[in-house]
């Protein structure tokens, strides 16, 4: 065996000799890319520290420039492992980046009442984990349980990735794989044993200190970590095998935690509302909520919740990955590097990027700042097309608008058209909701956008693409990873447990497919 030692990740990894270091770190959840290991993306950069020469081929320098050849950087899928290496990851891929704190409203915390025996036998050592399970990250919080202090959260990528970017190939692959469903939650497990033990180590503790979980994720991750076949979410009428919230036993999953360690999860309303949603519901207070409120958490699938009065109605629409940097020719996730905002004066382009680092590519919120700026200048058609324009090159017959022409760095007509495709499909989710409960646009108090996604991004952003309405513009904020807060607050309330599982039962959910009208709705939301 040989060992690869990541640095900043304080890990290490052992696999065979003669593997590919592409498949190796995305096999641990540490890398994915679109090419899949091919070498034509270049996405799968690696910087590797070395006292001896590393060899370049063609293909890789195409990817480089001098200075990060000269400093190791190379495209792990083209990496055969030999011996014991260390590795650098792309700032994309350090798991530091994961957002992993989020809005919570106040509450009291009384952890007590869901401890076995009151929690008198677990005396001073007793600490519980609120988890977040993403689609593509997974974050993990030590908290103290005696004083409910959240000690530290760690995050990692969720290593189903490898059978799937979205829930939809997941279902398909748990569907048509006879262990499938199996295989998958034992993936999962695998990720929530790794962030366990690691906090455990970092903070003296054992498995036996840890007395309560609480997850917070959305349905087919709730499906997959219990174990249960999520079959019938994949076809229509995309049925769950079950709704509400669910209650597992810590050591029948296999996880590190004490025997008398409960696992709770938090409640789902339907196959595409998850316990992730209902968790940023009860964060942001939304159950009280006196103002016309829309919480909207955009990812691969964007999921929207309109509350007016009592009354709660959501809905989940299929954004795709392009607002993740997915997809997107110089796509990037929101990492240091990744530019995050654009400015067109003439014929100039200007940006900036996160942390001021040298720009890396184009993610979620520079995408949409570059599409609402060449609205702006008239560079995009409003049926998307790309206009003729001084910063618009023609390659090979195709035409590009050019972000860092120095680097390399542009937006195809075909990264516009991916972006439409989230546009159409998140803004009819919001007009449908606002339909079916008799609200104008104008009438909303309030916008609340959560999830990694919402970090980097401008109100005029979301605006100028287009993306939400145009009278939303004084009225939006941000609340990050409200899954996880909602977690927390789960972990540490059973008074919250009981709120948490009422708003579930109340949220109304609005299949958009069933709708009448809704593919010209959604049509017509692709235009800009
Ligand atoms: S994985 Fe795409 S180039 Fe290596």
């Amino acid at each position: 065996m040989v060992k690869i030692h990541l640095l900043h990740e304080n890990k290490s990894i052992e696999c065979e000799p003669g593997l590919n270091l592409y498949e190796v770190l995305s096999r641990e959840g540490f890398m994915d890319a679109p090419c899949g290991g091919t070498g034509l993306c270049g996405k799968c950069k690696v910087r590797i520290d070395s006292q001896e020469a590393i060899p370049v081929s063609e293909t890789q320098a195409a990817f480089f420039t001098p200075e990060q050849i000269a400093a190791g950087w190379r495209l792990a899928c083209l990496w055969e492992v030999k011996t014991d290496m260390t590795v650098e990851l792309p700032q994309q891929f350090q798991m530091s980046n994961i957002i992993s704190q989020g809005y919570m409203k106040e509450f009291v915390p009384d952890p007590s009442a869901l401890l076995p025996g009151g929690g008198a036998d677990a005396a001073q050592n007793c600490y519980g984990a609120a988890i977040d399970i993403g689609t593509t990250t997974v974050v993990a919080s030590l908290v103290d349980l005696n004083s409910g202090r959240e000690i530290e959260s760690l995050a990692c990528l969720n290593s189903q990735k490898v059978f799937g970017q979205d829930v939809i190939s997941r279902i398909h692959y748990a569907a048509s794989n006879p262990r499938g469903t199996e295989i998958l939650q034992k993936t999962i497990i695998k990720d929530l044993k790794n962030l366990l033990n690691e906090l455990c180590r970092r903070h003296d503790l054992i498995a036996d200190n840890i007395y309560a979980v609480s997850v917070a994720a959305n349905t087919t991750m709730i499906h997959l970590l219990a174990g249960i076949n999520p079959e019938g979410m994949g076809k229509s009428p995309y049925t769950p095998a079950f709704q509400g919230a669910l209650s597992l036993k810590g050591l029948d999953l296999g996880l590190p935690v004490s025997p008398y360690c409960d696992v709770y999860c938090l409640p789902t309303v339907s196959s595409f509302i998850g316990g992730d949603i209902t968790a940023g519901v009860l964060a942001c207070s939304l159950e009280n909520a006196n103002e016309k409120t829309l919480f909207i958490d955009i990812g691969t699938n964007g999921e929207i919740v309109l509350v007016d009065d009592e009354r709660f109605c959501a809905c989940s629409c299929a954004a795709g990955p392009a607002l993740e940097g997915m997809n997107i020719s110089c796509g990037v996730r929101a990492t240091p590097g990744a530019i995050e905002d654009v400015f067109i004066a003439g014929d100039t382009v200007r940006y900036a990027t996160i942390g001021n680092e040298a720009a890396t590519g184009i993610c979620g919120s520079g995408l949409l700042a570059a599409i609402a700026e060449m609205r702006r200048a008239g560079i995009i058609h409003k049926s998307g097309r790309l206009q003729a324009h001084p910063l618009v090159e023609v390659v090979d017959g195709k035409k590009r608008f050019m972000v860092d022409a120095g680097r390399s760095l542009y937006l195809t007509q075909q990264d516009i058209r991916q972006v439409q495709l989230a546009k159409g499909a998140i803004l009819s989710g919001i007009y449908a909701l606002l339909e079916a409960v008799g609200m104008k646009a104008a009438e909303l108090h309030r916008v609340i956008v959560a999830g990694q996604f919402g970090a980097h991004l401008k109100a005029e952003s979301l605006i100028g693409s287009g993306l939400l309405p145009a009278e939303w513009s004084e009225v939006i904020s941000y609340a990050g990873n409200t899954s996880k807060s909602g977690a927390l607050i789960c972990l540490l309330s059973q008074p919250e447990r009981a709120v948490i599982e009422t708003l579930a039962r109340n949220i109304e959910y609005l299949e958009l497919s069933e709708l009448e009208g809704y593919k010209d709705l959604f049509i017509k939301c692709m235009q800009f």
